[in-house]
C-alpha cells in the first residue's frame, strides 16, 4: 500500500495522553504519515518527509475515528410507533423488545447480516471507526446463535445479551438456565463480552450475577446495562464483579458515585437513548468530578435509541451533559476504547499514535469545538479506515495531489 501525507491540519487530535485533560490530546501545526494502514510518522508540518501521495486537508480538524461501544444492531422491524406513544407521554420500559425479538426471530441471517451492515455503513460514514454490536434479540437458542454470527461478520466486538429480557413465554428459571448453558456454550466461539439488562421487567440482580459469573466461566468479559429506569443495583453489581463497563447510568446516588470511582468500571453513557427515552441525562458531569471514568456510545437500537450518530451524542454530552468539549471526544474515542478493553499495544484504538491503526476522521471545520458549537450538522467529512479513505462527503476536501489510485 502506498504511503500517504496528510497536511494542512489544522489541529490534530491524537489522544496519546493518559486521560482527557493531557495537553497531548492536541496539537496544532502537525503533519501525519500514513503507511501500510497504520500511522508511519506524526509530526512538525514544517519537517514533513516523503511519501508516495499527499492530502492537503485544507485547513480542517482531523481527529481519531469513533469509538461505539455500545450498539444493537442485530435486529429486525422497526418500533416507531412505540416511539410516537412515548414522545406523547408513555413511559419507556423493557417491554418493547419483544417486538423486536418477534420479528427478529422471523428473519434469515443474511437479512439480519444486511441491516446491520446497513448500519454499520451509516456509521462508518460518519466517522465510526470501531464499533462493538450485541445479541439480544433473539432470545432462543437458534436465534442467538444466528444473531451472534451475524455480529461478528460486522462489527470489531460482539457482546452476547441473552439476557435482555425473558422471552414471552418462557418460563423464568428455565430460561437462566438456556442463558448460561446451551446458548452460552452456541455463541462463545463468536463473542468476547456477556451482558445482563439488570433492571425492573428484566432481571434482578441476582439473576444478572448469576448470568454474568457463568459468562465469566466461559472466559467472556463483563458488561451490564444498570441502573437505566431506576437504582436496579446493576452499577454496583458490575462494580462487584469488576466488570469493564456498565452503560446507561441514569439513575445514581452518592454511594454509586462513590464505587465508580473507586473501581476499573468504566460508565458508559448514552445521551441519544436518554433523550429518545425521556430518562434524566446521566450524570456525566458527576460522575467525572467524583474520579470515575466515563465512555459515550449510541445504544443504537429500533427501541430507546435509533441513531449511528455520534457526533450527536458527543454534541449532547457537551451542550446538555455539561462536559468539555475534549472530555466529551475522549470519552467517545480513547476512553471508549478503554470501555471495552482495547486499551492499546500497537493498535491504540480511539488514538492516533505512531504504529497504531489509522483509523481518523476529517471535520468540515477547524477545530473539534465545531461538533458542539454546530450541532446536528453532519461535519465529518472523511473518514481513513485501515488507512484507506472511504468517505469525501462533497468533494472539499481535494484528492491526493500525487500518487493516489
Ligand atoms: O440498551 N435497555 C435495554 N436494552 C436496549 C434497548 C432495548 C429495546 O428497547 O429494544 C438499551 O436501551
Amino acid at each position: 500500500m502506498a504511503s500517504e501525507l496528510i497536511t494542512g491540519i489544522a489541529e490534530l487530535t491524537t489522544q496519546a495522553g493518559d486521560d482527557s485533560g493531557s495537553p497531548a490530546n492536541r496539537v496544532t501545526g502537525a503533519a501525519l504519515v500514513v503507511d501500510d494502514g497504520r500511522i508511519a510518522w506524526i509530526g512538525d508540518a514544517s519537517a514533513v518527509p516523503d511519501a508516495d501521495a499527499r492530502t492537503d486537508v485544507g485547513g480542517r480538524a482531523v481527529l481519531p475515528g469513533w469509538v461505539d461501544t455500545h450498539t444493537h444492531l442485530v435486529f429486525a422491524g422497526d418500533r416507531s410507533a412505540e416511539f410516537g406513544a412515548r414522545m406523547a407521554g408513555e413511559r419507556y420500559s423493557a417491554g418493547g423488545i419483544a417486538t423486536t425479538v418477534a420479528a427478529t426471530r422471523e428473519a434469515s441471517e443474511q437479512q439480519l447480516v444486511d441491516n446491520a451492515l446497513r448500519l454499520r455503513r451509516e456509521a462508518l460514514l460518519q466517522g465510526t471507526t470501531f464499533l462493538e454490536t450485541k445479541t439480544g434479540y433473539g432470545l432462543d437458542l437458534d436465534t442467538e446463535l444466528r444473531s451472534a454470527r451475524a455480529a461478528a461478520r460486522v462489527a470489531d466486538v460482539v457482546t452476547y445479551l441473552g439476557a435482555h429480557t425473558v422471552p414471552p413465554g418462557a418460563d423464568r428459571r428455565n430460561y437462566l438456565d438456556l442463558v448460561t448453558g446451551a446458548m452460552l456454550e452456541a455463541v462463545g466461539p463468536y463473542v468476547s463480552f456477556i451482558d445482563v439488562f439488570c433492571e425492573e421487567g428484566a432481571f434482578t440482580v441476582d439473576e444478572s450475577r448469576e448470568v454474568l459469573l457463568a459468562g465469566r466461566s466461559a472466559g467472556l468479559g463483563l458488561r451490564v446495562h444498570g441502573n437505566q429506569l431506576g437504582r436496579s443495583g446493576g452499577v454496583a453489581l458490575a462494580v462487584e464483579l469488576g466488570a469493564a463497563s456498565v452503560d446507561h447510568c441514569n439513575h445514581l446516588d452518592d454511594s454509586d458515585l462513590d464505587a465508580l470511582a473507586s473501581s476499573g468500571t468504566v460508565a458508559t453513557l448514552l445521551p441519544a437513548c436518554d433523550l429518545s427515552t425521556r430518562e434524566p441525562l446521566a450524570p456525566a458531569r458527576r460522575l467525572l468530578d467524583a474520579g470515575a471514568s466515563i465512555a459515550i456510545a449510541t445504544n443504537c437500537n429500533p427501541g430507546s435509541s435509533y441513531t449511528t450518530s455520534m457526533s450527536y451524542c458527543v454534541a449532547t454530552a457537551v451542550l446538555q451533559m455539561r462536559l468539555g468539549i475534549a472530555e466529551a471526544v475522549w470519552a467517545a474515542t480513547r476512553g471508549a476504547a478503554l470501555a471495552i478493553g482495547v486499551d492499546g499495544g500497537t493498535d491504540a484504538v480511539g488514538a492516533l499514535r505512531i504504529g497504531g491503526a489509522a483509523d481518523f476522521q476529517v471535520l468540515n471545520a477547524p477545530s473539534v469545538s465545531h461538533l458542539a458549537y454546530r450541532p446536528g450538522v453532519p461535519l465529518t467529512a472523511a473518514v481513513w479506515k485501515g488507512g484507506t479513505r472511504v468517505r469525501a462527503s462533497d468533494g472539499a476536501i481535494p484528492r491526493s495531489v500525487s500518487g493516489e489510485s
